[in-house]
């Protein structure tokens, strides 16, 4: 894209100011920058001045999940086929670790962090560690497909090649980036972190897919003749990847998509709870609950809405491919952007002073016509890191770890 081209484009989303300091840029910066703006989609900047900036929610209802006693039942049979998928070739892994990390609050990606106590352990290890077992024990290598963002690619490649990829195959594994978004004022004008920099963060956990496709990812998953994808999140270091018998448990269902959920433990606990949206799978969070949807009770007398979400899916790729064009609603969040004065000063802004643009994963499983719910014991597979102290952090995830055997 030239200097014109990139005005055009910048002129129909009222966002010419981006090339302000055009002139006073080397020649890479102006190059950059150029890149940047093609890069990006401004469309989204739309929402800032929308009045109703909520994504509306159909009609809720409950959706039944497969809990442990069923699956404790069926157990071989589903992880007879799960290990027979798996050792055809037919299951991929994704890890989604393009977030900012910003609650954990350390400049590297998350899974450099290490958590260890008398000797170095690092999140990416640990959930390379869960992996390895299953290659273990269906003696096949499992693809593993690593999406970064702008923000962490470089770092997170290093790392992974300087520890040798913690034992893994170097050959089933992929890195891809996401997106990115721009971040804007309340107005809509996007922000400026540098002369020759629009601000901008990763664009959600959502844009995965359609970010394979980009990167050409979609060639390998189709030569390699993988069917289902497990994705899963960077900071929980007790999940199962590519578990064989959660894998069986959605094959044998037909499902579009499963999903590993955790009994809420509380009625009122801050998870995103499976359900039915308009007939349709989707996830209430726990803010959207109502107060009858906590008390509802199911035909066993249990609650309801009772199982929560742990980021750990696994989709069809088929399925996944046949929304992959459909427009997925756009999560408008509240945030506080660093930024350059109209005098090029760095502004750290103390208060959120502005929008950033995401799209969710939990979002696709609506677009899907099936989900099986599938029960894993919370302890077992549930220690996320979101903070370093206190609720869902470090010190609760060692623990956790530790519980399970871990040693750290
Ligand atoms: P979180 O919602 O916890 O966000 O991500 P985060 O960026 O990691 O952390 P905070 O909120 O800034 O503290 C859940 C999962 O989705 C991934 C994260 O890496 C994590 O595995 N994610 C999130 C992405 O891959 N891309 C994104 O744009 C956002």
């Amino acid at each position: 894209m030239n200097f014109n081209e990139a005005m055009l484009k910048l002129k129909e989303y009222n966002q010419e100011h981006v090339l302000k300091y055009y002139d006073e840029l080397d020649v890479n910066e102006q190059l950059e920058l150029l890149a940047q703006i093609e890069a990006t989609d401004f469309s989204v900047v739309d929402m800032c001045t929308k009045e109703d900036k909520e994504v509306k929610k159909g009609v809720i209802s409950p959706l039944a999940a497969m809990q442990l006693n069923e699956i404790e039942e069926r157990k071989e049979e589903f992880r007879n086929a799960g290990l027979e998928a798996i050792k055809a070739g037919k299951v991929g892994a994704v890890l989604l670790a393009g977030g900012m990390g910003t609650r954990l609050g350390s400049d590297d990606p998350k899974g450099m962090y290490n958590i260890g106590i008398t000797k170095d352990v690092f999140i990416f290890e640990r959930l390379i560690s869960n992996l390895l077992d299953v290659v273990r024990e269906s003696s096949t290598w499992i693809h593993l497909f690593i999406m970064t963002s702008d923000k962490n690619h470089d770092a997170t490649v290093k790392f992974f090649k300087e520890k040798d990829y913690f034992g893994y195959n170097e050959e089933y594994i992929t890195f891809f980036m996401q997106e990115m978004a721009p971040a804007a004022d309340y107005s809509g004008k996007v922000y400026m972190e540098a002369k020759g920099k629009i601000a901008s963060s990763p664009n959600g956990n959502g844009g995965w897919f359609t970010s394979m496709a980009r990167w050409g990812v979609h060639d390998i998953i189709k030569n390699a003749g993988i069917e289902w994808l497990n994705i899963f999140a960077v900071d929980n270091v007790l999940q199962r990847i590519a578990d064989p018998v959660f894998v069986g448990a959605t094959i044998l269902n037909k499902a579009a998509v499963g999903s590993k959920v955790v009994k809420k433990a509380a009625p009122d606990e801050k998870v995103g709870v499976m359900c039915l949206e308009d007939g349709k799978p989707s996830i209430v969070e726990y803010y959207e609950l109502t107060k009858d949807m906590m008390e509802a009770k199911d035909a066993n007398g249990d609650p309801a809405y009772n199982f929560g979400v742990i980021l750990n899916y696994l989709f069809n790729v088929q399925g996944l491919m046949d929304i992959l064009n459909k427009n997925m609603p756009l999560h408008i969040v509240e945030k506080k952007i660093p930024y350059i004065d109209e005098n090029a000063n760095l502004i750290k802004p103390e208060e959120p002073n502005g929008y950033k643009f995401e799209t969710l994963v939990l979002d696709m499983i609506h677009l899907l016509d099936s989900c099986l719910p599938f029960e894993v014991i919370r302890d077992k597979e549930f220690a996320p890191i979101k903070n370093k102290t206190g609720v869902d952090s470090v010190e609760s995830a060692r623990e956790l770890l530790k519980q399970n055997g871990v040693e750290l």
